[in-house]
């Protein structure tokens, strides 16, 4: 596996998790870590160290994270033996994070370890906070001794901080959250979470643009008359509504996953397959995405909201209905959005983007529509609106590459239907793909930041999503309502069909 292969470079070090008695941590971040133990992926020194405010033994805590693995792993019936070579490095330290006592206390656990499993030394820090917490814990961890500040020499212990999604509230908050953390540690240092950029699908695009000769030649406005990004999801808000109600899915989901995956799908081929090189590229499309402001905000985004509605076939309550949600609260939970890329690769391209909660399924998926012949052979009502080639990445869940083409159907005469030649990652390689969390979390432990999103890539988001909110703010643009269940608002069928387009039905 190709984790295996990474993990010959990844150091020994103590992963500490701030926030650890949260969501997160027993979904996510524990069976990431035990998959990682599975495979043997994990450094041969190697520990990890919830930190949060209640009090609960090593035991107690670790028995929750098994259940979490059990529970949420992606690899069935749980391997005891894997368990057992992962918990034996399992700590817990309870404490407020502003406390001092707290880091003391996981200073004495931090240098155990060190003596026991051969942690060297080296920390990363997953802070699985708040974001009004990052900087003070940082500063905290700082004044502590226990985030020292990165070298250049080759061989000295490391320290890293992870930091959750959503990274400030604006373009402001974020430029002035990293200037604020530069006093305590360099960029290098700092590794801000995506988890999308985890996935296997989305890391497999920079494979299919850049490894194969024949999309790259295509992937142009010469031949690509447009291209559809979706990221769906049937769950509503989850309880969520407090966290809602201030970021709206524009914040939670647009700002960082969808237009990473845009990035992606976009950029020109990087100079190397290094972290820098690849996020120069990125940066480079963010800052051609022509801003969206004023008027151009309600020509070119439709915002919407759930409405009650029935899914698997239960009843599920309006957006409005959720607990902690205003009732009259025009917080955006879908949104699609037509984007022009002013670069020489993509100009003239639309890029029509949506991500929504509540909508029929689950699917993320990018469809790439190619230009239709120049010259149509094949005349009559038979031939009448055929759909041109595409190229379908699907991201989740049956993670595939799909190119569609037209086809003859057999027989006399020349009647034409949709084919595809189709890649599936199950087919193909079996078993499950590796969680995007597998991936980024052993990435920190190795240092290569490549799929962490940089300063200025971060900044660059804020910049283009700010101006819609502000336009959304001085109410200048309406709210639409949608069904639960079905796949958006009637006004983002109506945004792609004024370009003579309809959404592919995923
Ligand atoms: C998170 C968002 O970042 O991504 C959630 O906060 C969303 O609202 C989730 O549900 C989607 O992630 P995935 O991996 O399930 O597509």
């Amino acid at each position: 596996m190709q984790t295996e292969h990474l993990a010959e470079e990844a150091a020994a070090s103590a992963l500490v998790i701030f926030g650890a008695s949260g969501d997160l941590t027993r979904r996510k971040l524990f069976p990431a870590l035990y998959n990682l133990a599975l495979s043997k992926a994990l450094p041969s020194g190697f520990a990890a160290i919830g930190v949060a405010r209640r009090p609960k033994s090593d035991a107690s805590f670790a028995g929750e994270m098994k259940e979490g693995v059990e529970r949420y792993s992606r690899s069935g019936p749980i391997d005891e033996a894997a368990w057992s070579r992962l918990a034996e490095g399992v700590a817990y330290v309870a404490g407020t994070f502003e406390s001092p006592e707290t880091y003391a206390a996981l200073q004495a656990r931090l240098s155990a370890f060190d003596a026991s499993h051969g942690t060297s030394g080296s920390r990363v820090y997953y802070l699985a906070v708040a974001p009004q917490d990052v900087l003070g814990m940082v500063r905290a961890l700082s004044d502590a001794g226990l985030l020292p500040r990165a070298t250049r020499e080759p061989g000295r212990p490391f320290a890293r901080v992870v930091v959750e999604k959503p990274f400030g509230e604006d373009k402001a908050s974020a430029q002035a959250l990293s200037q604020q953390l530069y006093r305590y540690i360099d960029e290098s240092q700092l590794y801000r979470i995506d988890h999308y950029l985890g996935k296997e699908t989305i890391q497999n695009l920079i494979v299919l643009r850049f490894g194969n000769a024949i999309f790259e030649p295509l992937w142009n406005r010469n031949h690509v008359s447009h291209v559809e990004i979706t990221v769906a999801e049937d769950i509503g808000i989850e309880g969520r509504g407090k966290f809602y109600e201030r970021v709206g899915i524009t914040r939670d989901i647009v700002q960082n996953h969808l237009l990473q995956l845009l990035t992606i799908v976009a950029m020109e081929p990087p100079v190397a397959l290094d972290a820098d090189a690849i996020r120069d590229e990125k940066v480079k499309v963010l800052r051609s995405i022509r801003p969206l402001s004023g008027e151009a905000v309600s020509a070119n985004v439709v915002r919407g909201q759930y409405k009650k509605g029935q899914l698997g076939g239960e009843k599920v309550p309006g957006y409005r209905e959720e607990p902690d949600v205003a009732r009259d609260s025009t917080t955006d939970t879908f949104v699609a959005m037509r984007l022009f890329l002013d670069s020489w690769r993509w100009a003239g391209v639309p890029f029509f983007v949506r991500a929504g909660k509540r909508l029929s399924r689950r699917v993320a998926e990018v469809a790439v529509h190619f230009r239709a012949p120049p010259l149509s052979l094949f005349r009559g009502p038979s031939f009448a609106q055929r759909a041109p080639n595409a190229l379908v990445i699907r991201v989740q869940p049956d993670e595939s590459i799909e190119l569609r083409f037209d086809t003859k159907v057999p027989g006399a005469g020349m009647a034409m239907e949709e084919a595809a030649m189709a890649f599936r990652y199950q087919t193909t390689f079996g078993g499950s793909s590796p969680e995007a969390y597998e991936r980024l979390i052993l990435d920190a432990l190795r240092g290569d930041a490549t799929l962490f999103t940089r300063a200025d890539e971060v900044e660059a988001q804020w910049g283009f999503i700010d101006p819609i909110l502000q336009a959304w703010r001085r109410k200048s643009a309406p709210l639409s309502f949608y069904e639960s269940g079905t796949m958006g608002p009637v006004e983002a069928d109506q945004l792609v069909a004024t370009a003579g387009f309809t959404w592919r039905r995923p």
